[in-house]
C-alpha cells in the first residue's frame, strides 16, 4: 500500500475528476481524538423505557476537508452525522424504541444479541418502508451485555451498514461486577470499520476480496486516525468488530497482556489474561488495559492464520497489520476499579437435556447446500429447549456463524460439556474446514410464523443467501408447525 501523507489527501480534495481510491494506512499519527456515540436519550412512561430513532440521511468529515454522504442514527435530540447513539437499558426493564424511516429506501432495526420475541427482532420479515414507523417492544430480559443494532433488509445489510447504520446497545443489570463504567470517561465504546474512499470523500464501497468488503482505512467509532485520552488507572473498551469482512487480530503494542471480561452475552465467569483475540465481524469483546501516567499504546491488528490456503496478504487487504486506535494515558492518573476474580456464575447447559441434535453445513453462499428463501423454515425448535448445532465450514476461506435471539455456549470438544468459561456467544468464527459445536437454549416465545435468521455474519455472505431461518413453537407443536411461509415479505 502506497504511503498517503495527509497534506496529499486535503490536495486530492480539489481533484473531483477521477473516483481512485485512495489509502490512509500508512499514515496514522493519531491526531483525532476519539468520538464516542452520545448515550440515547430516553423517557419512562407507564412502566416502559421508551427511545426514539430516526434513521436517515446525512454526511460526515472523516478526511480533513473531504465530506462523506453517510446514513446515521439519531434520538431527536442530536444530529447524527455517523452511526447511532448508544441506547442503555437495565434488566427487568420494558423497552419500547419507535424507529422512523426517513430514508428513500427500506431498512430494519435487528438488535443483535438480544434475546426477545422473533415479531421485535428486525430482521428481515420486520421491514420498515420509507417513511414508515416500527415501534418494538420488549422486556430486557438476559444477563449485562454490550449488544448492537443494524440494518438487517434482506441483501442490503452490507450496503446500508457500510453507510454508517450501526449503534450499540449496553444491557446493565444489578449483579454486574464493580469494574470501570463511566461512559465515555473509563468505560469506552470501540466500534471497529474499514472503509475506502473516493478522492470526493464519498465512500467506495465497491470492490471486495472473497470474504466480502474490505476497505483500507479504519474508522473507530467514525473517527480516523484517532486517540483516547485516558485519565484513570485502568480503561474499559467494549469493542464491537462493525465492519462487514474484515477479522480483527487484536493485539496492544510491545504485547502488553489485557484482560478480557466480556464477550458477546455479557461476562465471563473469570477474567482472561491474553495478548491476542481474534474478533470477527459481528463479535464484540470487553477488555481491560492498565495504563501507566504518560504511556502510549496502540491498539492494533496483527495478521492472522485461519487455516486458509491461501492467505488473504496478497494486497486485497483482508489481512493487514493495521494500526487501530492509540491510548494516550494523562501524566496523573486517577485510581478506578481493579479487575474482581470472580465476574459472574454461568452453569453450564446441560446436555442431558438436549432435545436435538443438527448439523450445519456452511460451504459457498449455502448453509446446508441451500440459500436463503425467506418463504422457506429451515428448522422448527421447540421453545425452551436446548439443541447442540454442529457448525462445519466446508470451504477454504474463514466464515462465521450467528444466531438471532439466543447466546449459545461453546462445545470444546466431543467427550466434554459446554464450557461456560468461554463466555455466552452469539456469534462464532469458523477457519477454514474447521467444525465448531454449539449449545443454544432456544426463546420461550412460541411463533410458528414469524422466523428467526442463523447466517455468515460476513455481510456480504449474508447479502448474497449464506442464511437460514427457524421459528420457535410449543414442543407439542413441532411436527405439525408451517415448514415454509405463507406471504413471503
Ligand atoms: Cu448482526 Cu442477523 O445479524
Ligand atoms: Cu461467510
Amino acid at each position: 500500500l502506497a504511503a498517503l501523507p495527509a497534506t496529499a489527501l486535503l490536495g486530492c480534495s480539489q481533484d473531483r475528476t477521477t473516483a481512485a481510491p485512495i489509502s490512509t494506512v500508512d499514515t496514522l499519527d493519531f491526531a483525532n481524538q476519539l468520538r464516542i456515540p452520545p448515550l440515547a436519550t430516553s423517557v419512562v412512561r407507564d412502566g416502559i423505557r421508551l427511545f426514539e430513532l430516526n434513521v436517515t440521511g446525512s454526511s460526515a468529515e472523516f478526511l480533513p476537508g473531504l465530506s462523506t454522504p453517510t446514513l446515521a442514527y439519531d434520538d431527536g435530540r442530536s444530529a447524527a452525522r455517523y452511526l447511532g447513539p448508544t441506547l442503555r437499558a437495565r434488566r427487568g426493564e420494558r423497552v419500547r424504541v419507535r424507529i422512523n424511516n426517513r430514508l428513500p429506501e427500506t431498512t430494519t432495526v435487528h438488535w443483535h444479541g438480544m434475546h426477545l420475541p422473533a415479531t421485535q427482532d428486525g430482521g428481515p420479515h420486520q421491514a420498515i418502508p420509507a417513511g414508515g414507523e416500527w415501534a418494538p417492544e420488549w422486556l430486557i430480559d438476559q444477563p449485562a451485555a454490550t449488544l448492537w443494532y443494524h440494518p438487517h433488509p434482506h441483501g442490503q445489510t452490507e450496503r446500508q451498514v457500510n453507510q454508517g447504520l450501526a449503534g450499540l446497545f449496553y444491557v446493565t443489570d444489578e449483579a454486574s461486577p464493580e469494574l470501570p463504567s463511566r461512559y465515555g470517561i473509563d468505560d469506552i465504546p470501540v466500534i471497529l470499520q474499514d472503509r475506502r474512499f473516493e478522492v470526493t470523500g464519498r465512500f467506495d464501497l465497491g470492490g471486495r476480496s472473497v470474504t466480502g468488503y474490505v476497505g483500507d482505512t479504519i474508522l473507530v467509532n467514525g473517527t480516523h486516525n484517532p486517540h483516547l485520552p485516558v485519565s484513570t488507572e485502568r480503561v474499559r473498551l467494549r469493542i464491537l468488530n462493525g465492519s462487514s469482512a474484515r477479522i480483527y487480530h487484536l493485539a496492544l503494542s510491545d504485547d502488553h497482556e489485557f484482560t478480557v471480561v466480556a464477550t458477546d452475552g455479557g461476562f465471563l465467569p473469570r477474567p482472561a489474561r491474553m495478548r491476542r483475540l481474534l474478533l470477527s465481524p459481528g463479535e464484540r469483546a470487553e477488555i481491560v488495559v492498565e495504563l501507566r501516567p504518560g504511556e502510549r499504546r496502540v491498539l492494533r491488528s496483527l495478521p492472522w492464520d485461519l487455516g486458509m490456503i491461501a492467505p488473504l496478504t496478497d494486497g486485497s487487504g483482508g489481512n493487514d497489520r493495521l494500526d487501530l486506535l492509540q491510548l494516550r494515558a494523562d501524566p496523573q492518573l486517577t485510581t478506578n476499579p481493579t479487575v474482581p476474580h470472580r465476574l459472574t456464575t454461568v452453569s453450564a447447559l446441560s446436555i442431558a437435556e438436549v432435545a436435538e441434535r443438527r448439523e450445519i453445513v456452511l460451504e459457498g453462499r449455502t448453509i446446508n447446500g441451500r440459500p436463503m428463501e425467506l418463504g422457506r423454515i429451515d428448522a422448527v425448535i421447540a421453545a425452551g429447549s436446548t439443541e447442540l448445532w454442529t457448525v462445519r465450514n466446508a470451504h477454504n476461506q474463514p466464515h462465521n456463524f450467528h444466531v438471532h435471539g439466543v447466546s449459545f455456549q461453546i462445545v470444546p470438544g466431543e467427550a466434554s460439556g459446554p464450557d461456560p468459561a468461554l463466555g455466552g456467544k452469539d456469534t462464532v468464527l469458523l477457519g477454514a474446514e474447521q467444525t465448531v459445536t454449539l449449545a443454544i437454549r432456544f426463546p420461550s416465545f412460541s411463533d410458528p410464523l414469524t422466523p428467526y435468521m442463523y447466517h455468515c455474519h460476513l455481510l456480504w455472505h449474508e447479502d448474497e443467501g449464506m442464511m437460514a431461518q427457524f421459528t420457535v413453537v410449543d414442543a407439542d407443536q413441532v411436527a405439525s408447525a408451517p415448514r415454509s411461509l405463507p406471504r413471503a415479505h
